[in-house]
């Protein structure tokens, strides 16, 4: 298939400036949006897998329609691994059958990271893979680091890797993980090598554009999350 992506338009000449400003405010006041109730039973019914398979977890967080879930599951046989992902369009596209330690579940992350961290959930690696890049200055709150929910993501823990088509995405991620963590982590280079964790990667590698990531370990950090 011949792809042709477009590449990331973006009015920032740089990390944005109100960056610092949106991270120390996630770090400082609780995120009040109520959990969906939808979200709320989605996670209990993951909650009830994963129990039923206690084995070191895997977040897929944006997995789109699951092939980097089920390539993961293959990978690591003995973990389990939890794609989520809010389209149920994307979910439902017939890829063959789940591995049995995979499971796809329709949630909003903004609730479904609280939930997990609330249960105590530590997973051992949490991918989240070409998340929407919102590259218009005005939408820095839409990116996840620009996000009130920014906090969770980090508090928990476990080896975490982002990748993305555009470098600004990846650098703002880092100096914000900085400014919430103290660790220090850069945006690297990233090439395939023909091998595709999911479909928005074949996608932007198809069309010449180049991938970055970032990949830390992060401890379970629950005390970041602001309490009301
Ligand atoms: C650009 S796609 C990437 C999908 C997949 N990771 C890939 O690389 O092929 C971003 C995905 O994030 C999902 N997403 C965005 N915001 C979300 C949210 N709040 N909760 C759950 N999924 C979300 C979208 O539905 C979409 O499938």
């Amino acid at each position: 298939m011949h792809a042709n992506s477009r590449a990331i338009v973006t009015n920032q000449p740089g990390p944005h400036q109100e960056l610092a400003r949106r991270v120390s405010r996630a770090l400082v006041h609780p995120l009040k949006k109520p959990i969906a109730e939808h979200t709320r039973s989605a996670f209990a019914k993951a909650d009830a897998w994963r129990s039923a398979r206690p084995r070191p977890l895997i977040l897929d967080a944006g997995c789109g329609v699951g092939l980097s879930t089920r390539q993961l599951a293959e990978q690591f046989p003995d973990h389990v691994v939890i794609g989520v992902d809010r389209s149920a369009d994307r979910l439902s596209r017939d890829h063959g059958e789940l591995p049995d330690n995979a499971l796809l579940v329709r949630a909003d992350l903004v609730d479904f990271w609280r939930l997990a961290l609330a249960a105590g959930w530590q997973p051992a690696r949490h991918y989240v893979l070409y998340p929407n890049p919102y590259p218009k200055a005005a939408h820095l709150k839409m990116r996840w680091h620009g996000h009130p929910v920014f906090p969770a993501i980090l508090a928990l823990g476990g080896r975490f890797e982002l990748r993305s088509n555009w470098r600004l995405y990846v650098e703002e991620f880092a100096l914000a993980i900085q400014q919430a963590t103290g660790e220090v982590v850069h945006a690297e280079l990233y090439r395939p090598d023909g091998e595709f964790l999911t479909p928005f990667e074949r996608k932007y590698h198809g069309s010449g554009q180049s991938l970055w990531r970032l990949q830390l370990d992060l401890p379970p950090a629950p005390e970041l999350l602001p309490t009301p």
